[in-house]
């Protein structure tokens, strides 16, 4: 076990994970694509890090604020369900506020927290550490989406995923069923999943959970433009572009994009593409389910016992999944 003392973090280019470069000419290619989207993972750099945790504390988006009420009526059931001493592995750990209203309840021996913004990781964890000073909390920071990695030390027992806020909502349903296997998987059998899913709703809930009266939604979205600047050295103006999010009811998803307001030519080292005015760049979606579909997925994926935790007017979901028999390795 770490000495819960030495908080260790771990940077994407520490050892196994994606290079710089191989994201380089993945911007490009979805920059060039007839479609052009961004993907989301690119919205979290310091600045769009911290304007996510603006939007949480909107009236508007209301996720995080039932998400944690679901949470403050169930944490007992399932800390008793769990029990004390687990490995609690965060995916998207973001400002880790949500796993740290855990600790009280899991009392967990290990903390993992997995990221892709190195830097506000670092930070948070630091601060974590300081709060908690027995409990042995490490960063990771690394895409998850080219794969889940944990620590090679990583007992097998006891591990305990926490994925809230809904973040699976951002693959497509096949890579969410994807996803969630590579995540039965690293539990073995008998561990536990605690997933945070919004549901499908009325149209206007959702249209107004990201497009919220004070813009802080459109500032982040927009700021992806900065960070793919820095990332490939790109000139786009953000001022050229409009936030642009809606719910498209047939595919049960929120789409966000950014809606160049005149022609234009942005330019980056080595290529360029043509954007006509009100041609989109997409760069999010994030898709609602039902919650017996998404309680499908789970058994699906090798989670045959699930418990579903919903609020009164069902807008957001908390599954506690245990990993059931099924892979030869085990
Ligand atoms: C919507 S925020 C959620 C933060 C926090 N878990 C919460 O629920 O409030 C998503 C978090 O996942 C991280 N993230 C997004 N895509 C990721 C990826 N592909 N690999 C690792 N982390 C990712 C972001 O940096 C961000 O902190």
């Amino acid at each position: 076990m770490s000495d819960p003392h030495d908080m260790t973090f771990k940077h994407p280019n520490d050892g196994d994970n994606q290079e710089p470069f191989d994201d380089h000419h993945a911007i490009i290619k979805g920059l060039l694509d007839t479609s052009a989207s961004i993907a989301p993972k690119y919205f979290y750099d310091p600045l769009g890090c911290r304007l996510f945790e603006v939007i949480t504390r909107l009236p508007a988006y209301y996720p995080t604020r039932i998400e944690s009420d679901i949470f403050l009526r169930s944490a007992p059931t399932i800390g008793k369900e769990i029990g004390e001493g687990a490995i609690l592995i965060d995916l998207g750990a973001g400002n880790c506020e949500k796993a740290a209203g855990l600790f009280d309840v899991l009392k967990p021996q290990r903390y993992i927290a997995v990221d892709i913004a190195s830097d506000f990781l670092d930070g948070v964890l630091k601060g974590l550490q300081e709060r908690y000073p027995n409990l042995a909390i490490e960063g990771h920071a690394y895409d998850f989406s080219g794969g889940l990695t944990l620590p090679p030390d990583l007992p097998k027992s006891h591990r305990v995923m926490f994925y809230p806020g809904s973040s699976i909502g951002n693959f497509t349903p096949d890579d969410a069923m994807k996803f969630l296997r590579e995540i039965r998987k690293e539990l073995h059998l008998g561990g536990h999943l605690l997933i945070g899913v919004d549901l499908v709703k009325e149209d206007q809930i959702l249209d107004l959970a990201y497009n919220d009266p004070l813009g802080i939604t459109a500032a982040f979205n927009r700021n992806i433009l900065n960070h793919i600047n820095r990332l490939i050295g790109s000139d786009f103006d953000i001022a050229d572009f409009n936030h642009v999010a809606f719910y498209h009811r047939e595919e049960k998803r929120i789409e966000m994009h950014l809606e160049a307001q005149r022609d234009l030519w942005i330019q980056w080292p080595g290529g360029e593409r043509h954007f006509r005015k009100n041609e989109r760049i997409q760069t999010e979606y994030s898709y609602k389910y039902r919650p017996e579909t998404f309680e499908s997925m789970l058994k699906a994926a090798g989670f045959p016992r699930v418990k579903t935790y919903l609020d009164e007017a069902g807008w957001f979901s908390l599954f506690h999944a245990e990993a059931g028999p099924g892979f030869v390795n085990e």
